[in-house]
């Protein structure tokens, strides 16, 4: 694609996510200018300021925090012609409020995450007119990774507490389980590499729930170790802790939107 008929994207807000979601991949696919919160407008490809910004956007991708766009949105709307395209990937702000906010119907609701620094991201994808998914759009998100459709707005609720949130949640599960081995063999010191390379050996070894359930049970023999470490691990409600976890981000994601409504009223 010669740089000419490169589309051209704003993303509005380059923090966390915004970052791992430029690849070599996307800047041969399209100009990216970033705006942030001084207004200051930069070219990624050419990794220089843009002093005049009268570009048209193909597409702007909002990448503030969701209370950022609640509270200023509408300033916003400067940066729209009549053909952009706005993909949301903002946690809980609903595609009727951004409609509202910004004046246009082009919108499409997207749930990446930060793992599209390295392709990895799952992301989840939220349209109401499907005509606005073109194949230009499908190949510049397919630069984060892969990507789910989903039929149902609240599947993005979801997606968001499993796939938005759920790497941090795992991390941290993680990180306890490594530094609790760490603790167990202290005058050893254990290598936490070997101890995360476990996780991947264990992962690669079980592709579904089910294989994870019977993989448990093999290695559970009566009185034998495993047995009376799983024993102790069922007993401390873990399912109960895990599943509160994931519900609580995906509350948070449905009272995200209603917050701009409450603080106007
Ligand atoms: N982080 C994740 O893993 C993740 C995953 C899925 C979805 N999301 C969603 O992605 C969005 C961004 O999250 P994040 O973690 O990347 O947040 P972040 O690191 O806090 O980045 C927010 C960015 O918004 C900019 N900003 C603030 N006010 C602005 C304004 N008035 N005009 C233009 N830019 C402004 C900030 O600019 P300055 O740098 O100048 O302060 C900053 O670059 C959120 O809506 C979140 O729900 C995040």
């Amino acid at each position: 694609m010669s740089a000419t008929h490169k589309p051209k994207i704003l993303f509005i807000g380059y923090g966390h996510l915004a970052k791992s979601l430029i690849s070599k991949k996307l800047l041969s696919l399209a100009i990216i200018h970033t705006l942030n919160s001084k207004n200051v407008i930069k070219n990624i490809n050419l990794k220089k300021k843009v002093l005049k910004s009268n570009s048209f956007y193909n597409y702007i991708f909002l990448l503030i925090r969701p209370n950022t766009f609640l509270n200023l949105g509408n300033k916003f709307q400067k940066y729209l012609y009549k053909d952009t395209l706005v993909i949301s990937c903002m946690a809980g702000v609903k595609l009727s409020t951004i409609e509202r906010s910004l004046k246009t119907k082009k919108i499409v609701r997207i749930m990446p995450n930060v793992m599209a620094l390295n392709n990895k991201s799952q992301t989840h994808i939220y349209v109401k007119n499907k005509n606005l998914i073109n194949i230009e759009l499908k190949k510049i998100l397919s630069s984060f990774g892969t990507i789910i459709n989903v039929r149902n707005e609240d599947q993005i609720n979801f997606a968001t507490s499993v796939f938005g949130s759920g790497p941090a949640f795992i991390a941290y599960i993680v990180n306890i389980f490594v530094k609790a081995s760490k603790k167990l063999a202290k005058p050893y010191n254990m290598n936490e590499k070997d101890i995360i390379e476990l996780f991947k050996n264990v992962l690669d070894t079980n592709k579904s729930s089910k294989m994870l359930d019977a993989f448990v049970n093999s290695i559970s023999s009566k009185k034998g170790t495993t047995h009376a470490g799983v024993n102790y691990i069922k007993s401390q409600k873990i399912e109960k802790i895990i599943y509160t976890t994931l519900y609580k981000a995906y509350k948070r994601a449905k009272e995200i939107d209603s917050e701009q409504k409450k603080s106007k009223a």
